[in-house]
């Protein structure tokens, strides 16, 4: 099987339960979306390649529950990240509280130069209790970038999972070179029939 990619990153997506982590995964690899709170048990994946500044880029995504029952599972994905989305629901202010503590996740499991994102999503409801500008002022005192976007009507989310890629691009120029240089060398080594002959 020869590889149809140059790099593979692995982005996690967390916040509270029902922010809309799964919906906004949905609308960017299936470009679909569901009116109904599937609760993800654990935690799950998706594969969606992507072609930026001429290079093929496989995006492992993992969508974690946001239950807090899940949280011992969920925390040991943190490690192997390269970029993570830090979800909020506009429309609820206990989400948008909670951040802090995710953010305090992040920094005990996961890698010290790992890309970070704030999303505040569900832009399209009527029924916002956080403001823009309160999500801007949150993303600016932990230095990341931030985003509001609906998985409902599509807004922004190809942006975020893009703008999250382009970001380990740069943070990782000269590693994401040995990456693809790797993945070459294990191509060339399955054509050649593998280690048995
Ligand atoms: P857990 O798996 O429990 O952690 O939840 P989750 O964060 O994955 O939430 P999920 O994606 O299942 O969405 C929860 C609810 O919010 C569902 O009823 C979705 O239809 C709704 N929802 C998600 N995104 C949006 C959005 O952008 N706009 C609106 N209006 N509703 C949304």
């Amino acid at each position: 099987m020869s590889h149809k990619y140059d790099y593979l990153f692995k982005l996690l997506i967390i916040g509270e339960s029902g922010v809309g982590k799964t919906c906004l995964l949905l609308r960017f690899t299936d470009d679909s979306f569901t009116a109904n709170h599937l609760t993800t048990i654990g935690i799950d994946f998706k594969i969606k390649i992507i072609n930026l500044e001429n290079k093929l880029i496989k995006l492992q995504i993992w969508d974690t529950a946001g239950q807090e029952r899940f949280r011992t599972i969920t925390k040991t994905y943190y490690k192997g990240a390269h970029g993570i989305i830090l979800t909020y629901d506009v429309t609820d202010q206990n989400s948008f509280k909670n951040i802090r503590n995710w953010i305090k996740q992040i920094e005990a499991n996961a890698q010290t130069n790992v890309c970070k994102v704030l999303v505040g999503n569900k832009c399209d409801k009527p029924d916002r209790v956080v403001t823009e500008e309160e999500g801007k002022k949150l993303a600016e005192d932990f230095s990341m970038s931030f985003f509001e976007t609906s998985a409902k009507t599509n807004q922004n989310v190809n942006e975020v999972f893009n703008f999250l890629t382009q970001e380990i691009l740069k943070a990782n120029e000269g590693k994401t070179q040995q990456m693809g240089d790797k993945l070459k060398k294990d191509d060339k080594k399955e054509k050649k029939g593998g280690c048995c002959k």
